[in-house]
């Protein structure tokens, strides 16, 4: 209760990649990639960082840039009142500093604490549960402290900044039509308030369920060159079902022995068995919707504006059959940017707040799955 969303924004990088554009690189057409997945083009960050569109759709969440959408348009947020910086992503600029660091240092917010959150492309539904569950702690925190007349014993958090960005087009294998049809770039942010006495999340659910499988996998791109201690990488992989199934692919060593024909070390591409996903996403995000809906005490008709994540339209309109409601219901953006991975949910909510459809006191579901395997949803009263 009482955390609300008071800004919103996306940010997209400027290059469009068509279906027949990439039609034109590996063997598929437009009509395959619509009927299969409802995208018809993605944006490529080709100039853009990680950094350049997190921080942009973080200005225009904060109102200091048009183009977003905030809940008292008048005032812009005061960089100095961010308590917090999650960051979601899984193609961030850098491992050090974080991506939220990096984010924090370029937006000049002086007393953030910044972090990163790795949930694949459920970031979004896991960064915003932590988010909020962070600023409800601290007000109940305060509460105490006040109420025991002593100074409060962490540090107070009233507003936080919730970022997803992603340059996951770096991360794709763009000879490989079954992946790279999918995938796009682009950021999401929200800022969170604290307010005390309103209703804001009311409910969330997040699973882990393990990858036994190996449905899903990105590998790592350590460089080797100048490891002199010798002994199999891929002995890391031997804890993961993904690194075994799809071997060389998923443990990506640059500097090692190039792969037969190729001309360096394998890289870190994300490697998918599709189908698998796909059954695993359809049931996923129809047991989290309901597992918030039972934790509110609400119906799925008292939600307003559902936001899933953006991978698939067959995979939102599978869960909107199980849901029993209209892929009306549903915010769907992703013909026109693919799938974002940990930006995507937030994307999309920025689109349902400035197309109108977000009213305060509407209840509005977030709901997620990706790689890991992590699924979630979350649910809140603007
Ligand atoms: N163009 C043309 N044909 C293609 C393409 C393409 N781009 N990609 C695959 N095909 C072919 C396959 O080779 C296969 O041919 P075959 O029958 O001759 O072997 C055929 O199309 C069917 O392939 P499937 O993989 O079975 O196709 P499917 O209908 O399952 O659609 C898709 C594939 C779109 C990937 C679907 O499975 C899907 O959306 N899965 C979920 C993916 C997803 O959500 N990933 C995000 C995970 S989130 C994260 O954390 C990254």
């Amino acid at each position: 209760m009482g955390c609300k969303i008071i800004g919103c924004g996306k940010a997209l990088p400027e290059r469009r990649v068509t279906n027949d554009e990439l039609a034109s690189l590996v063997d598929t057409s437009d009509e395959w990639i619509v009927s299969r997945t409802g995208i018809r083009e993605r944006r490529i960050a080709v100039g853009e960082t990680a950094t350049d569109l997190g921080v942009m759709a973080a200005r225009r969440a904060l109102g200091a840039e048009e183009g977003g959408w905030r809940s008292d348009a008048a005032e812009a947020v005061d960089p100095a009142s961010i308590d917090l910086i999650v960051c979601m992503t899984i193609s961030g600029d850098t491992v050090v500093p974080s991506q939220a660091a990096m984010l924090k240092a370029a937006l000049g917010l002086p007393s953030a604490v910044a972090f990163d959150l790795n949930a694949a492309c459920a970031g979004c539904v896991y960064g915003m549960d932590v988010a909020s569950q962070m600023l409800e702690l601290s007000a109940a925190e305060q509460r105490a402290a006040a109420a025991e007349g002593r100074p409060p014993r962490r540090n107070p958090l009233r507003r936080a900044l919730v970022v997803g960005t992603e340059r996951l087009t770096r991360l794709v294998d763009w000879t490989d039509r079954a992946t790279c049809v999918l995938f796009g770039d682009g950021a999401g942010a929200v800022v969170l308030e604290w307010r005390e006495g309103e209703p804001g999340v009311l409910s969330s659910f997040l699973r882990n369920t393990d990858d036994l499988d190996g449905v899903l996998a990105v590998g790592n791109a350590f460089d080797m060159t100048t490891f002199p201690f010798g002994g199999p990488v891929e002995a890391a992989g031997a804890h993961s079902a993904a690194m075994a199934r799809f071997g060389d692919r998923a443990v990506a060593t640059l500097g090692e022995a190039p792969a037969e024909g190729g001309e360096g070390g394998a890289s870190p591409f994300i490697v998918m068995d599709g189908p698998a996903v796909f059954k695993f996403a359809s049931n996923a995000m129809a047991e989290a919707a309901c597992a918030v809906l039972e934790r509110a005490g609400l119906a799925i008709d008292d939600v307003k504006c559902i936001v899933p994540h953006q991978a698939n339209e067959r995979i939102i309109k599978y869960a909107a059959k199980k849901l029993g409601v209209g892929l009306d219901r549903f915010q769907v953006s992703l013909a026109s940017v693919g799938n974002t991975s940990a930006s995507s949910v937030l994307m999309a909510l920025a689109d349902a707040y400035l197309a109108g459809r977000i009213e305060p006191g509407d209840a509005v579901m977030l709901v997620g799955f990706g790689g890991g395997l992590t699924s979630g949803a979350l649910l809140y009263r603007a």
